[in-house]
């Protein structure tokens, strides 16, 4: 059975790994544990091993979720979803009134956890993310004049509460 918490500090080391599996261009330890030992942010565990979390931030009424990542080893099992309704009930507990977050142009499988939660897609930033075209530096350093490599959209997403 998954049980979804609040963050504790023994948590941090374990949901930094997850988090850093795949990431082209991680934060750090000390802002990921920033985030993640706030009010908002909860995870996710089988027994008592951790599967997933997210992260929320939240300035007066808007949330904004920051991260959400399940395990590679347990994905496509309802993880995400049951991450993110509990974010919502602790989101309304706080008197949250929105909730916004940023997704990469190409990530279906967050756009469409997303949308089936209830998030709309308000407005795009544009190069807002790292490529692995964008950070091999040997590529930049090598072609002096070359065109700037291309860097990824993103899509602004929305749910009010
Ligand atoms: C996106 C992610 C969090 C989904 O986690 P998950 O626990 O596997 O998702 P769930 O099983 O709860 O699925 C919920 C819904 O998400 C969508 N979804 C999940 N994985 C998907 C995939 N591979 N392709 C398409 N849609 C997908 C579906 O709509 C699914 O609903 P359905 O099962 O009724 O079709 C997970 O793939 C992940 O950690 N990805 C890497 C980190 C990441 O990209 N985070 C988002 C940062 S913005």
């Amino acid at each position: 059975m998954v049980v979804i918490s609040a963050f504790d500090e023994t948590d941090i080391a374990d949901a930094y790994r997850i988090f850093k599996t795949g990431r082209l261009n991680p934060w750090t330890y000390s802002t990921f544990e920033k985030s993640a030992l706030n009010d908002f942010s909860l995870v996710a565990k089988e027994n008592n091993n951790i599967v997933a979390y997210v992260l929320l931030s939240s300035v007066l009424d808007e949330s904004t979720i920051e991260d959400i990542t399940v395990d590679t080893q347990h994905r496509n099992k309802g993880i995400a979803r049951k991450l993110m309704e509990a974010s919502f009930d602790l989101a309304g507990k706080m008197q949250q009134q929105s909730i916004f977050l940023e997704v990469r142009f190409s990530n279906n499988a967050a756009i469409n956890l997303y949308r089936s939660v209830g998030f709309e897609i308000i407005g795009e930033r544009k190069n807002y993310y790292d490529t692995a075209v964008a950070l091999d530096s040997t590529t930049q350093a090598t072609q002096k004049n070359a065109p700037a490599a291309p860097r990824e959209n993103a899509y602004v997403m929305k749910k009010v509460l």
